[in-house]
């Protein structure tokens, strides 16, 4: 998958709802005509790269990684597989015609196997475990909006497993025994550990998961823009900045939406997060 989640339009939205400004807050600040922004967010505009330099000005976003975004001229490397004795299987799963990714995580020695969200559709995850001849023992959840977690009562109907689930997100539906987990807890698959990583402010209890060099990260950050702070815009920027972006450079970062991606290639070229993360 090559195409990003988000165009210029989402990201002017993202980044005024960070300043808590309106469309006519961010056209005086920048500027820029009120009808060309709301253009712009309606994706019917690209200006030309002198305007792009105010907004993101304006917005305190790196001007050139939001001229390369919104003029389709960057997407991430290709990720290579990690070194780590597991495989990571990412499944684009449709709620209507919106892709989810859900993740498939097997310790290869062991062949323990944990879903990570579970798509609002989960038939495609459980052909997948058929097809690699695997049966799913653990659920885990980035967090419960339903694109994620919509498909829990059937999946654990097929294999009447535990999920775990960060208990300050909303409790989904359908599970039969739902644990909850907590940053820093380790849950152990096979001969893998994976740790958990609180990363809210996308919901008030969104959860990160991190095994070797690989973190499944929910929609805190997309390639090249970060999730909807639909709790808390401060929190979620500094889920990512704070967590996220101080794993090293070339650790790999599997969002919920778009493609997967690295922490240094976000440092490079995602607009929000330019040169952003503490250990560098
Ligand atoms: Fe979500």
């Amino acid at each position: 998958m090559t195409q990003l989640e988000d165009e210029l339009g989402d990201i002017l939205q993202k980044a005024r709802d960070g300043k808590s400004w309106s469309q006519k807050d961010l056209a005086q600040s920048a500027g820029i005509a009120l009808d060309a922004i709301r253009r712009m967010e309606n994706y019917e505009l690209i200006p030309d790269n002198a305007s792009i330099q105010k907004l993101a000005s304006a917005l305190d976003l790196h001007g050139p990684s939001l001229s390369a975004v919104a003029n389709e001229a960057w997407v991430p490397d290709p990720v290579t597989p990690d070194p780590g004795p597991f495989d990571l299987v990412c499944l684009n799963v449709l709620m209507g015609s919106y892709p989810v990714t859900c993740y498939l995580l097997t310790c290869r020695e062991t062949k323990a196997t944990a879903i990570i969200d579970t798509g609002a559709n989960p038939e495609t995850i459980i052909k997948k475990a058929q097809e690699l001849n695997v049966r799913p023992s653990k659920i885990l959840l980035t967090h419960s909006h339903p694109d994620h977690a919509g498909g829990l009562s059937l999946l654990d109907r097929e294999y009447q497993c535990p999920t775990w689930i960060d208990p300050e997100d909303p409790q989904p539906s359908g599970s039969r025994d739902l644990r909850p987990v907590h940053d820093g807890d380790m849950i152990e698959l096979g001969n893998l550990r994976i740790q958990a990583v609180a990363t809210p402010g996308h919901t008030t209890g969104g959860m990160s998961f991190w095994v070797g060099e690989s973190i499944v990260s929910g929609d805190a950050i997309f390639a090249g823009s970060m999730g909807r702070a639909n709790a808390s815009w401060p929190g979620l920027f500094r889920s990512i900045t704070e967590r996220l972006l101080t794993f090293p450079d070339h650790y790999r970062l599997f969002p919920g939406h778009g493609p997967s991606t690295t922490v240094g290639e976000e440092k490079r070229h995602n607009p929000f997060f330019f040169a952003k993360g503490r250990n560098e």
